[in-house]
C-alpha cells in the first residue's frame, strides 16, 4: 500500500525544511501546496494570478482551487508509492477531500507528524528566512546560512525574501493557523495518526524525531 505523511504545524515550524530532508530519505516526492503555488504565481498561470491575492494577504486560497491542484499532483506515476504532503490539508474540509482522494488510489493517510513552535520562534525564523528562486531550496541568515550571502547552496540561483514573510503579514497567517488548520489537529488524533515533535529545537534534532516516527533509518 502506498504511504502518504501529512506534515503538520504552523507557518515557518520548519515543515519545508524537514521535507526536503525526509523526501530525500524515503525516496517519497514533497508536495508543498506552497511551493506549487508559487510555482504557479513564477509562470504567471490563471491559477497563479488567483492564488497570489489570497497569499500575498496572508489568506488561504479557496478549497476548490486548492484541492484541484493537488488532486492532479497525486494522480502523477511519481507518486505511484505514496507522498510527502506539506501545507495541505490544511481545512477540516481538504482533509475529508483527501481521505476520498487517497480511497480512489487505494491507500489512505499512513502518518501525521504535528511539529509545533511557539508563536516568537515563528516570527524570528520566518523574519530571517532566505527562498531559492529556481527551486524553493530554503536558507535562514542565522539557523542555516547559506556558504555564499545571497546565493543558494544547492544551485547557485539568487535567495529571495517571501513577500508573505513581513512581519504583519506573518502575524496574520499564524492567526489563520490557529482559526482553520489547527482543528486538524484534533481530526488526526481521533484517528489515532497524530505524532507530536517538539519543533523549537535545531534541525537536525527535529529530523531524528521524525524518522523515528516513519520508522526509516537515518544514514
Ligand atoms: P506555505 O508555503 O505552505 O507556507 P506556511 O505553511 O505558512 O509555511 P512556511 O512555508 O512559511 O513555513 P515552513 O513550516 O515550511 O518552514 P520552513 O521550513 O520554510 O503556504 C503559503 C501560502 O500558500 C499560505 O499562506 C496560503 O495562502 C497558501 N496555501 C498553501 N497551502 C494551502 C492550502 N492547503 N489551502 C489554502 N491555501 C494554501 O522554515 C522557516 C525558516 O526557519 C527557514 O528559514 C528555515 O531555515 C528555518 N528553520 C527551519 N527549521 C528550523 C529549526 N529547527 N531551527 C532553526 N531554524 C529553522
Ligand atoms: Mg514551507
Amino acid at each position: 500500500m502506498p504511504t502518504y505523511i501529512v506534515l503538520i504545524g504552523p507557518p515557518g515550524v520548519g515543515k519545508g525544511t524537514q521535507a526536503k530532508i525526509i523526501a530525500e530519505n524515503t525516496g517519497l516526492p514533497h508536495i508543498s501546496s506552497g511551493d506549487l503555488f508559487r510555482e504557479n504565481i513564477k509562470n504567471q498561470t490563471e491559477m497563479g494570478m488567483l492564488a497570489q491575492s489570497f497569499i500575498n494577504k496572508g489568506e488561504l486560497v479557496p478549497d476548490s482551487v486548492t484541492i484541484s491542484m493537488i488532486q492532479n499532483r497525486l494522480n502523477a506515476p511519481d507518486c505511484a508509492n505514496g507522498a510527502l504532503l506539506d501545507g495541505f490539508p490544511r481545512t477540516p474540509t481538504q482533509a475529508k477531500v483527501l481521505d476520498e482522494m487517497l480511497v480512489q488510489l487505494n491507500g489512505k493517510v499512513t502518518y501525521v507528524p504535528y511539529i509545533s513552535a511557539p508563536s516568537d520562534t515563528l516570527i524570528e525564523r520566518l523574519s530571517g528566512r532566505l527562498t531559492c528562486r529556481a527551486q524553493g531550496h530554503i536558507f535562514h541568515g542565522k539557523y542555516n546560512p547559506p556558504k555564499v550571502a545571497g546565493v543558494c547552496d544547492l544551485d547557485g540561483s539568487e535567495l529571495f525574501l517571501r513577500d508573505d514573510d513581513k512581519v504583519e503579514t506573518v502575524r496574520h497567517r499564524i492567526q489563520v493557523y490557529t482559526n482553520q488548520t489547527a482543528p486538524l489537529i484534533e481530526y488526526y488524533r481521533q484517528r489515532d495518526l497524530l505524532v507530536e515533535i517538539n519543533g523549537a529545537r535545531p534541525i537536525e534534532e527535529v529530523t531524528s524525531d521524525l524518522l523515528k516516527v516513519l520508522g526509516t533509518k537515518q544514514e
